[in-house]
């Protein structure tokens, strides 16, 4: 396989989805615990997007789509979105192709980068992206909610998964787990205004997921979201518009 052309980040490891693509979401989403959390977020996704759309047209994109499985969940559960996909590995986009190979619409999908996303301005109702941010440095992710913004027309919405097993708490180490892991303090300076949290998993949840499956799954987390019990959080999407103004 030729090497890729495309920008890539500081930590990016495009060769290792070249290698892995075809056993990806048996190895991401197989599990009983893994399978409870895909349907939790994506669930989630679906109202967030769905509630934006209320009803009408909408264009969607998401930012390292990988194999196309999240993509797939919004067009059986949201049939008025339209949906677009991009990511930098050639194979796991060739699995998101053959996905919807017989689909009646299939989502228009791409290969590139994020740090030169080949869409004009404005071109996107909303955007999201789920597992992404954290292969980027806090340098990267302040450039690319830039180019999130470029993209989603002002008030549209950018919704993006942050592993957050740090957030709201104290900054212990620095580097490379920082960055997997921004305290609050680190994403709202990537995001710059406004957002809301929206849980999709918690600390402990995986051996509770693995045990007794997704219900209680459901249940402790819409507990810790009415409590707003933010310190037990691991995954959650940060809920952003784009702004109006000068596009750079
Ligand atoms: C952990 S996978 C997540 C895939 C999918 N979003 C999901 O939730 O399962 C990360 C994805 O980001 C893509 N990616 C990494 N760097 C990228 C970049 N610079 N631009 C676009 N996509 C990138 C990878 O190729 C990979 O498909």
């Amino acid at each position: 396989m030729s090497e890729s052309t495309l920008k890539q980040g500081e930590h990016d490891q495009i060769g290792v989805y070249e290698r892995t693509g075809a056993i990806y979401e048996e190895y991401r989403y197989g599990s009983k615990y893994r399978k409870g959390y895909f349907n939790i977020r994506s669930e989630a996704l679906a109202r967030l997007l769905d509630t934006q759309a209320s009803g009408g047209a909408m264009s969607v994109v998401e930012i390292g789509c990988g194999t196309g499985i999240t993509l797939e969940y919004l067009s059986r559960t949201s049939p008025n979105l339209q949906l677009h996909g991009i990511d930098i590995s050639q194979e796991m986009l060739e699995q998101a192709e053959a996905r919807f190979a017989d689909a009646k619409s299939a989502p228009e999908l791409k290969l590139g980068s994020v740090f030169e996303l080949p869409y004009e301005d404005d071109s996107f109702d909303a955007l999201y992206a789920t597992r992404f941010i954290h292969q980027f440095t806090q340098a990267e992710k302040l450039l690319i909610y830039r180019e999130f913004e470029r993209i989603v027309r002002p008030g549209g919405s950018i919704i993006v998964e942050f592993y957050g097993n740090r957030f709201h708490q104290e900054k212990k180490e620095a580097g490379r787990y920082r960055e997997k892991f921004p305290d609050k303090q680190d994403v709202d300076e990537v995001i710059g205004g406004d957002y809301q949290v929206i849980p999709v998993s918690f600390r402990g949840g995986m051996r509770i997921g693995e045990w007794f499956g997704e219900l209680p799954l459901r249940v402790i987390l819409k507990t810790l979201r009415a409590l707003r019990f933010h310190r037990a959080i691991n995954e959650y999407f940060a809920v952003s518009r784009s702004p109006a103004g000068e596009k750079s």
